[in-house]
């Protein structure tokens, strides 16, 4: 007896059409790696070109379906703009994933009215605005997955979550939200909530060896996130095994918030 026809039958994305944003690097490059090689067709969205070309490369590289749009999603124009850009690539996605997140940290007692209007524009709003793009389409069709990534800032203040901790709060509800409005028509919308993920984006407490320990033993697995961490759940998600799962918020975190 072979279990590849089951477990294909569960998780395969073959002929899947997926988009990631935030693609160029971090948990939306592990994401667009981990979707492609599971057989969808991937276009990764974010500024970097030459990032952007390398996470294409690496998916090329494992034989999968591959394409790049560089956009600004801080922008109306911009994320409408990447929609397009994206569908001409593959044609409409089934699989919507949203890792494009930026993390300015002023404390709330210090934050101007740029950084909470850059934070909605590229955490919150991006996501909304593609969701309205992708949803309704998706609903149509009968099938879809929309994931987000959040933060364990949606359900607790830590290290000045300022605007940003407000905007992936936004964020879980927005999924709730889209669960409620296209899940009785195959699409789930979900949310992956990380711990501490070593990544780019917190890069200085990253070089900080006591604040990394201090950090690891806060989980329950005994050590911080990677951005690979988040492969089998972004498959699970974006696959058929999790059409009865939608509008939770599901925590890949080595049990930090439970500890
Ligand atoms: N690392 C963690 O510990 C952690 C914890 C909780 C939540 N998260 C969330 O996880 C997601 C991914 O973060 P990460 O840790 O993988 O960080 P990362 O490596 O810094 O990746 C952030 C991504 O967002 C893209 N991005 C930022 N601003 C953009 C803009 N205006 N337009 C288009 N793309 C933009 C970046 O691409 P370009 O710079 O090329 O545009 C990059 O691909 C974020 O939503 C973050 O909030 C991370």
């Amino acid at each position: 007896m072979t279990s590849e026809p089951y477990l294909s039958e569960l998780f395969s994305l073959t002929d899947r059409v997926a988009v990631v944003t935030g693609g160029s690097s971090g948990i939306g490059r592990a994401i667009a790696v981990a979707l492609g090689r599971a057989g969808a067709s991937v276009v990764v969205v974010a500024r970097r070109e030459a990032e952007l070309a390398a996470t294409v490369e690496e998916l090329t590289g494992h034989g999968c379906r591959a394409a790049r749009v560089s956009a600004d999603l801080g922008t109306r124009e911009g994320v409408r703009a990447a929609a397009e850009e994206a569908v001409a690539a593959f044609g409409e996605p089934d699989i919507l994933v949203n890792s494009a997140g930026i993390n300015l940290r002023p404390p709330l007692g210090e934050l101007g009215d740029d950084v909470w209007d850059a934070t909605m524009a590229v955490n919150l709003e991006a996501p909304y605005l593609l969701g309205q793009r992708f949803g309704p389409a998706m609903a149509a069709r009968g099938f879809g997955r929309i994931i987000h990534i959040t933060s364990q800032q949606a359900h607790r203040a830590f290290v000045q979550s300022g605007a940003y901790g407000v905007s992936k709060g936004a964020l879980e509800s927005l999924a709730r939200s889209q669960a409620e409005a296209w899940s009785p028509y195959g699409v789930t919308c979900n949310t992956l909530v990380p711990g501490f993920v070593m990544t780019p984006l917190n890069r200085r407490l990253s070089s900080d060896p006591e604040k990394v320990a201090a950090l690891a033993a806060r989980t329950m697995v005994g050590r911080n996130g990677l951005a690979e961490d988040f492969a089998g759940a972004a498959v699970f998600l974006a696959s058929r095994a999790s059409g009865y799962v939608t509008g939770q918020s599901i925590f890949v975190d080595g049990g930090f918030s439970v500890h």
